[in-house]
């Protein structure tokens, strides 16, 4: 049985194409298109997921989409009236590509591939907690997940066991760990849903000196439930991250993108690092109190932060922590595929996801292509111009070329799927080490990293078990979500 999972539209567009409950290949559009966080539908991703397995959209028997365009929609526009007038550019500029296109997802995907079967959505948080669970080697576990946002959800407790995964608590929109953290990207000068492993990797320059005016901005408790002031934000109804408020409490403007960076910069990334920390930290010890689980899963954006992983692995009572290497929306891709093969259609869970090279193997014309690419811009960069002048002369006979110290093995094998992996000057298949040298208890995979009232705080989510797919055609019973 083959499913192919897709994620797009909001960002890191990607695919994942399963086989019996196994990746067979798995993509973002990014390596193909050299958009960097390409949102857009993932046709050369999937392309190459078919082709890998060597089948064609035919034989694929399901296609799941990572999450319910529709609640999104309505999320949107829940939040445009709360916010009326001052939403209205943003409402100008976002509307027509949801009429156009995210309103129409299944008959977008069968008109793009052609695909006549069965097209099923599954919840945001879902996917990214499945994308997690179901590849993990545990058979129950505790899962949290955190990222911008999802339809409302922005962060959630579930408890997975066997094939299922129930969502036990949640925090909704606008209150966002996700959202805080790409707030203080952009006042930082970087660039939202791309850099914030800038501010990340920022932050050890500096010292914590800010942490009293970042708790102006965010608050929280012990269980990790926290709650944003929207007073110092603007991305529930405008085009910005943050206001006016925000720079007056912090007594400085924004920091124009690629200007110096200062000290203040520094401890201003080093406060709200710490910030998240103590959140994430917060959050996972109470999954640990809810489940009662030695195990932990996670995934969603804010998982990619490494730091905070980090102490989670060393602070909290957990034996044994999985995080998926595609943490990001782009692991929504794996997550919805394998939540319709093992807990919509209840297929026994016999695979673990123990490596994330799931991408393409870059063959002769390939690496040309990237020679050409490269030649403008990084020919400076000696390993890569050597590889690639090395591959250009093994591909052209009789043509001369320098090569100094190119090495054969400094090309090896399908690129890695996940987070941090789009250094253009890197093109090794891999890219990224693999999982570090295990410790005593290490993460698994090696990871690197208003509500509808808008209230805050983790909300209980009901116990009675309801669908969580949206059901086309014939299909054994939806799972409890
Ligand atoms: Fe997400």
């Amino acid at each position: 049985m083959y499913i192919l999972g897709i994620s797009c539209y909001y960002h890191d567009a990607a695919a994942c194409l399963l086989k019996d409950g196994e990746i067979v290949a798995a993509a973002q559009e990014e390596r193909f298109t050299r958009i960097r966080h390409d949102q857009d539908f993932p046709t050369q991703a999937i392309k190459y997921c078919l082709k890998e397995a060597g089948i064609t959209i035919e034989q694929v028997n399901y296609v799941g989409f990572y999450d319910k365009p529709l609640i999104k929609f309505e999320r949107i526009l829940t939040t445009y009236l709360a916010t009326w007038p001052r939403s209205f550019p943003s409402f100008i500029k976002s509307t027509p590509l949801w009429l156009r296109k995210k309103l129409w997802i299944p008959q977008m995907i069968k008109k793009e591939l052609g695909f006549e079967g069965d097209v099923l959505m599954i919840e945001h948080h879902l996917s990214h907690a499945a994308s997690s669970f179901l590849v993990s080697p545990y058979r129950e576990s505790a899962i949290v997940t955190v990222d911008g946002v999802g339809e409302w959800a922005t962060s959630t407790i579930c408890k997975g066991e066997g094939n299922d995964i129930q969502i036990l608590r949640d925090i909704r929109f606008p209150h966002s760990l996700g959202l805080l953290y790409s707030a203080y990207t952009y006042y930082l000068g970087f660039k939202v849903n791309s850099a914030e492993y800038k501010v990340m990797g920022l932050a050890p320059y500096g010292e914590p000196r800010y942490v009293d005016k970042v708790l102006e901005t965010i608050s929280y408790t012990d269980d990790g439930s926290f709650k944003m002031n929207m007073k110092y934000f603007a991305y529930d109804y405008g085009l910005e991250m943050t206001n006016g408020h925000f720079e007056r409490l912090f007594g400085r403007p924004r920091r124009e993108p690629e200007s110096k960076l200062e000290q203040f910069h520094k401890d201003v990334a080093m406060s709200v690092q710490k910030v998240t920390e103590e959140i994430v930290l917060r959050m996972v010890r109470h999954a640990y109190q809810l489940t009662g689980s030695k195990n932990l899963c996670m995934a969603g954006g804010v998982a990619l932060n490494c730091v905070a992983n980090g102490r989670v692995v060393k602070e909290t009572p957990y034996k044994d922590v999985f995080i998926q290497p595609a943490a990001g929306d782009a692991g929504g891709a794996v997550g919805v595929a394998t939540y319709i093969h093992h807990s919509v259609l209840k297929n026994e869970r016999k695979w673990e996801m123990k490596h994330a090279y799931f991408g393409p193997e870059y063959g002769a014309d390939a690496e040309l292509v990237i020679a050409l690419d490269l030649h403008a811009v990084a020919l400076d960069d000696a390993p890569v111009a050597d590889l690639l002048l090395l591959r250009l002369a093994e591909a052209v006979p009789g043509l001369a070329v320098a090569c100094a110290g190119a090495k054969q093995d400094e090309h090896r094998g399908r690129q890695r799927r996940g987070g941090q992996a789009s250094n253009r000057h890197r093109h090794r298949g891999h890219r990224l080490t693999a999982a570090p040298p295990a410790p005593a208890r290490r993460p698994r995979c090696g990871s690197s990293a208003g509500t509808r009232a808008r209230g805050a705080g983790f909300r209980t989510r009901p116990s009675t078990p309801r669908r969580s797919t949206r059901r086309r055609g014939a299909l054994p019973p939806a799972a409890p979500a």
